[in-house]
């Protein structure tokens, strides 16, 4: 009886001591993981004292935008903008058909709107995201609340972080101006990122062929929150023929006077050798000088800045850029969640399209080589400059995108055009990209295009199947195109579709 008793109690013992130890891996394995997912403990990062400057980078990169912030990378950035200058200097534009367009600088300044709100109690709120009859209604609350705290910790300074903003729907955080698609997102650091005293300068980049309603609609969806589009036009096709300068004609004839005091014209006037026969060469070229020559004509850029580099049809959700001008914390690369569709914004596709668009003016230059073709690579760590520059941020820089898999943050809308932009599209097509369809004289035809379009077929044959869409559906195509329906109803409607279910509210699988 005693005996089996005690080996019964050494049993449960052996199995308490195995129970620890499994608890201990446990722990040790969630320290880890928390270590990684929150790229290094912050606390454990301002105690140390032998990393005093670095700590002094990371608090205020963490938290607000004092002075000392740039102090170090400002430094090293001058350094790489001096090399930049170097390496731009075979890019350097010939023979201009419009001298001034193309020639001109364009100087960045701090945007000096107010996206935060100071209230009486001390909180700081972002305009757009607090819901101002609650914000009334509260308020005695909140200042109630405020002066507890201010009681309580009066060694805290920053108390504001404390007094809570009440949100509307759709925004989150102490601020409220954390957007759903960044909430909801894969950011490691979400919860310790906070409002800039100034905003950062948002750079959009793209290459312009003949996508002028996305144009329109990119300048409409993001116009208030970039700071400067530099956008490239080539008198050369993809292909390599020639090409009428549509876009220059359009901004010299007043189309885009309402966005052209933030236009920066870049030019690119010759065809990359080998582009004839290697498309990808061309592609490749396009974006490589879209950025080196966009970004030397820009004056007084700083190491935070933001660079977003685009397709034509690649339109990020304005919400979750102003996030990445307004906020401090986030790391980088930055890729976008994008809802897919194609010939409009109809045919939906499935999942999302996630593409590295963004980072600070810092990587860009110290990783990238002030070329926007390798942002948009996804080997980001096996670049030279990588492991140097993640350590001069004093965090691991793991990619995040804004979105998810179920939460769009853009829209890339793939050849949607009316049928004759899509034929145009085809024979410009770089020559690479195989099979070429361009080069089938049966997949020109106008007839043949339109039955693609309604049918939501591909030039293979293959006619997949897509998900139901409706134009009343969260995110179903950027506002600008929603809020003028009529002018742009071709991309928003199947031109071709047989039966119009879709006005009366109901959706439709395929084809009818
Ligand atoms: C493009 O423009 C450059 C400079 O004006 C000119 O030299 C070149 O011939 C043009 N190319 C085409 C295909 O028009
Ligand atoms: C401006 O130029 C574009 C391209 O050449 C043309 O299609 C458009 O009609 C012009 N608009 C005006 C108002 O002249
Ligand atoms: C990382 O930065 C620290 C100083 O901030 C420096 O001492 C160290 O050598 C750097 N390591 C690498 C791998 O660059
Ligand atoms: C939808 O539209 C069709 C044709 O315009 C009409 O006959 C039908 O009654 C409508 N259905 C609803 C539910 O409104």
């Amino acid at each position: 009886m005693g005996r089996s008793h005690l080996a019964i109690r050494m049993r449960i013992r052996r199995h308490k001591v195995f129970l620890l130890c499994l608890l201990g891996i446990c722990v040790i394995s969630f320290l880890h993981y928390y270590k990684a997912l929150h790229n290094i403990s912050l606390l454990q990062e301002l105690s140390a004292p032998s990393t005093h400057l670095k700590s002094l980078k990371i608090f205020s990169d963490i938290f607000w935008n004092f002075p000392a912030a740039d102090f170090r990378p400002q430094q090293d950035f001058h350094k790489h903008s001096q090399l930049k200058v170097n390496v731009d200097s075979n890019l350097i534009l010939k023979g201009p058909p419009d001298k001034k367009l193309h020639e001109r600088t364009f100087v960045l300044r701090d945007d000096p709107t107010p996206f935060f709100i100071h209230t009486k109690s001390g909180a700081v709120c972002f305009r757009e995201g607090i819901d101002m009859t609650a914000s009334a209604s509260h308020h005695r609350l909140l200042q109630q609340h405020h002066r507890e705290i201010k009681f309580k910790d009066k060694a805290i300074n920053e108390v504001e972080k404390v007094v809570q903003c009440p949100c509307r729907q759709g925004w989150h955080g102490p601020h409220c101006g954390i957007p759903t698609i960044v909430y909801h997102s894969n950011l490691p650091s979400k919860s310790k990122v906070t409002p800039r005293k100034v905003p950062r300068r948002v750079i959009n980049a793209i290459n312009i062929n003949h996508e002028f309603d996305l144009l329109h609609t990119r300048f409409h969806e993001l116009g208030d929150v970039v700071d400067v589009f530099l956008v490239c036009e080539s008198n050369f096709t993809a292909f390599g023929d020639s090409r009428t300068l549509l876009f220059q004609q359009m901004i010299l004839n007043g189309t885009f006077d309402y966005i052209k005091h933030k236009i920066l014209y870049v030019f690119l006037d010759h065809f990359p050798d080998g582009g004839r026969t290697d498309g990808w060469i061309a592609d490749d070229y396009l974006r490589t000088y879209l950025t080196k020559n966009g970004m030397s004509r820009l004056e007084g850029l700083k190491a935070d800045d933001v660079f977003i580099i685009d397709d034509a049809d690649e339109i990020p959700v304005r919400d979750g850029i102003l996030f990445l001008k307004l906020y401090d914390g986030w790391t980088e690369p930055v890729g976008i969640h994008m809802r897919k569709s194609l010939y409009g914004f109809y045919w939906r596709q499935f999942g999302t399209l996630n593409v590295l668009s963004a980072c600070t003016a810092a990587m860009l230059f110290k990783v990238y080589k002030g070329d926007g073709i390798y942002l948009r690579r996804r080997s980001y760590y096996s670049m030279s400059g990588f492991r140097e520059y993640e350590n001069s941020t004093g965090r691991i820089l793991v990619p995040w995108a804004i979105g998810s898999p179920v939460h769009y943050a853009g829209w890339h809308c793939s050849w949607c055009f009316k049928p004759e932009g899509i034929y145009y599209k085809l024979i410009s097509a770089q020559n690479g990209d195989f099979p070429r369809w361009g080069d089938y004289s049966e997949k020109r035809k106008m007839s043949y295009i339109k039955e693609l379009i309604r049918t939501g077929g591909w030039f293979d044959g293959s006619a997949p199947e897509y998900p139901p869409s409706d134009p009343k559906e969260h995110m179903y195509a950027p506002k600008y195109l929603l809020d003028n329906y009529e002018k742009y109803r071709y991309l928003l409607e199947n031109p071709y579709a047989t039966i119009n279910v879709k006005r009366n509210g109901s959706s439709f699988k395929g084809v009818i």
